[in-house]
């Protein structure tokens, strides 16, 4: 058994921002106390109250990069009632390793006098156990527009092997209705995910909304589910003329005299450096 030594507090809810309409997670920090421990956020909306709040949350720590076997830490439901004000924060005492990948997922639970369920919420956070008391960067998904012409996109996604979710789909759309002509995917020992949207017989010089849609969530627990989009836009390169039917263009009078025009005051910027050289 594990003995999980957890440093909550009780704060008005007045000093958290709320821009939120339920509990959500905020960011997470290094503990003040412990510099090995995590301390995870929650913002609250402002007209919060609850007659039962119980608050209760898994963490996963990632040992070894392995998805589908964490190491759980389950903690036990933290009840409050009567008020507006609950945790705010909170340190689980878990013994991540550092550096690993770690999930952390909340649920609120709201009753009323009567015991019968107002809300319930939930809400994951990923990060990184402390490594020489800080948080490591999370490694990110490249998205790369790999090739534009006049009638092509072709996007490439790469999804880090890092990432500990083994449920990942991505898809992508342009404009939020045109699917990718062919979507190749593959995989290797950086990525879990190499998939290139390829986009055809575009209109030349034409903007685009290019969306990637990245589905995702750990089978430990369905509630890391989630969907993250990026759109781009992308205009389409201007049409090349062939040269076979096109007759090539004659140069215009105007720009045959700019151009001798610039030659000559070329000319006579060198003369006149001349004059002064000679001076
Ligand atoms: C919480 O409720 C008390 C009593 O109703 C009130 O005085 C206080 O301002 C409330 N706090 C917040 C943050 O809304
Ligand atoms: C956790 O973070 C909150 C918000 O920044 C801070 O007020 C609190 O003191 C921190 N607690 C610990 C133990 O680090
Ligand atoms: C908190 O609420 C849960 C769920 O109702 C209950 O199982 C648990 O015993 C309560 N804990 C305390 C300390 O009251
Ligand atoms: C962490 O600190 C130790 C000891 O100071 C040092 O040897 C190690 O290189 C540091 N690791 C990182 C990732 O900064
Ligand atoms: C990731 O994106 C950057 C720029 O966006 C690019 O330079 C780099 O080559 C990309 N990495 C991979 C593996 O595609
Ligand atoms: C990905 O999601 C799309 C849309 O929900 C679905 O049509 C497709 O079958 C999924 N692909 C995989 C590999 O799960
Ligand atoms: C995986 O593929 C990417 C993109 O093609 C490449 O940059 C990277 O070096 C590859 N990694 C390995 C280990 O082959
Ligand atoms: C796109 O450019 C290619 C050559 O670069 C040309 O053959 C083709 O006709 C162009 N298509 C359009 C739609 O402009």
């Amino acid at each position: 058994m594990f003995i999980f030594v957890t440093f909550l507090s009780l704060l008005s809810l007045s000093q958290i921002h709320a821009d939120v309409t339920h509990p959500t997670l905020g960011p997470v920090y290094v503990s003040t106390n412990d510099s090995s421990l995590l301390n995870f956020t929650i913002i609250y909306p402002n007209d919060f109250r609850f007659d039962n709040l119980f608050i209760r949350f898994n963490i996963y720590d990632f040992v070894n990069n392995e998805k589908t076997n964490p190491q759980i830490y389950p903690f036990q439901w933290a009840n409050f009632s009567n008020g507006n004000t609950s945790l705010p924060w909170v340190t689980p005492g878990a013994a991540l390793i550092p550096g690993d990948y770690v999930i952390g997922c909340f649920q609120w639970v709201r009753t009323y006098q009567n015991n019968s369920i107002l809300d319930d919420t939930h809400d994951c956070m990923l990060t990184r156990a402390p490594l020489n008391s800080t948080i490591p960067p999370i490694d990110q998904m490249n998205i790369t527009a790999s090739l534009v012409t006049n009638n092509t996109i072709m996007v490439q996604v790469y999804y880090p092997q890092t990432l500990p979710y083994d449920m990942v789909n991505i898809t992508s759309n342009i404009n939020g209705t045109l699917t990718p002509t062919t979507t190749n995917a593959t995989s290797n020992v950086t990525f879990t995910n190499i998939q290139t949207f390829s986009f055809t017989n575009l209109m030349a010089e034409t903007y685009y909304n290019v969306c990637i849609y990245t589905q995702y969530a750990s089978s430990i627990d369905n509630t890391t589910y989630r969907l993250d989009t990026h759109c781009q836009s992308i205009t389409t390169l201007t049409a090349t003329p062939t040269l076979t039917p096109t007759p090539t263009p004659t140069p215009t009078p105007t720009s045959t005299v700019n151009s001798s025009y610039k030659m000559i005051s070329n000319i006579m910027i060198i003369i006149s450096m001349i004059i002064v050289a000679f001076i």
